[in-house]
């Protein structure tokens, strides 16, 4: 069944304490009477102190990365058994500044996509097109080609814990958003590359998230789209105000 979801990647922010004021501000403003279900992605240092802060709540947490590997000399690196041990069960993969920072390629993204489905985790898995592949008119190219490269190597069952989510790069924290147009054309067109690989029943079910610059303003009028089932919301899920805003939105 498809879900509507509304899900906040803090990024690199916020420290241990500011982390449990967010979540206690978040606790307290979000509206318990939603259908859609809310995720937050902290760092990684604070995932452990969030599971427990929000265990009796119905607000889900992720991390926004892990290694590819079961374990080994990766120093720095997290693996999908460390998440699962702290009680995280969902994790974000493929983010633009994964790939654009951190070199993520999409045969690393597809291994990460693996491992995470391996250990039963939702993948939250984030693609999208820069400005250029835009101006270009790729970007419908450059998003089918990422989705066929980093995820379309799942199996059918598996895609019962994916969730999309079309991230257009210009589009993240730059404050300029796809127009609910832009989002609708996009969701639509990636809804059917879907149906054409694992059929209808799949294409169907599969939420897809819109994220880049989601704010109070605009989260109402993009979530109205019928193919938009929610979004990945970076800096307004930084202020529990504006995030809980979005959420009443959808
Ligand atoms: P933004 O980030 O809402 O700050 O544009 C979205 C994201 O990167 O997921």
């Amino acid at each position: 069944m498809r879900k509507k979801i509304v899900a906040g990647n803090w990024k690199m922010h916020k420290n241990a304490e500011e982390t449990e004021d967010l979540l206690n501000d978040l606790i307290d403003k979000l509206p318990n009477d939603v259908e859609a279900q809310i995720i937050v992605a902290p760092t990684f240092v604070n995932l452990a102190s969030a599971v427990d802060h929000l265990e009796f709540t119905n607000i889900a947490v992720a991390a926004q990365n892990m290694h590819q590997t079961e374990a080994g000399a990766f120093t720095g690196e997290i693996s999908a058994d460390m998440l699962k041990s702290i009680g995280v069960n969902t994790v974000i993969i493929g983010h633009s500044e994964r790939r654009a920072y951190f070199n993520e390629t999409d045969a690393i993204l597809a291994n990460k996509v693996s491992t995470a489905l391996k250990h039963d985790m939702v993948v939250i898995f984030c693609f999208g097109e820069e400005l250029k592949d835009r101006q270009d008119n790729q970007h419908f190219n450059v998003v089918e080609n990422q989705l066929r490269d980093g995820l379309f190597h799942i199996e059918n069952k598996d895609w019962e814990l994916i969730v999309l989510a079309y991230e257009p790069v210009w589009a993240i924290g730059t404050g300029e958003t796809a127009s609910p147009e832009q989002a609708q054309e996009m969701h639509e067109f990636i809804r059917e590359t879907v149906r054409k690989r694992y059929g209808n029943t799949i294409a169907e079910d599969v939420s897809i998230l819109y994220g880049g610059s989601v704010k109070p303003e605009n989260a109402g009028e993009i979530f109205s789209k019928p193919d938009v089932d929610g979004g990945l919301i970076g800096g307004a899920a930084l202020k529990a105000e504006d995030f809980s805003k979005i959420v009443s939105a959808i």
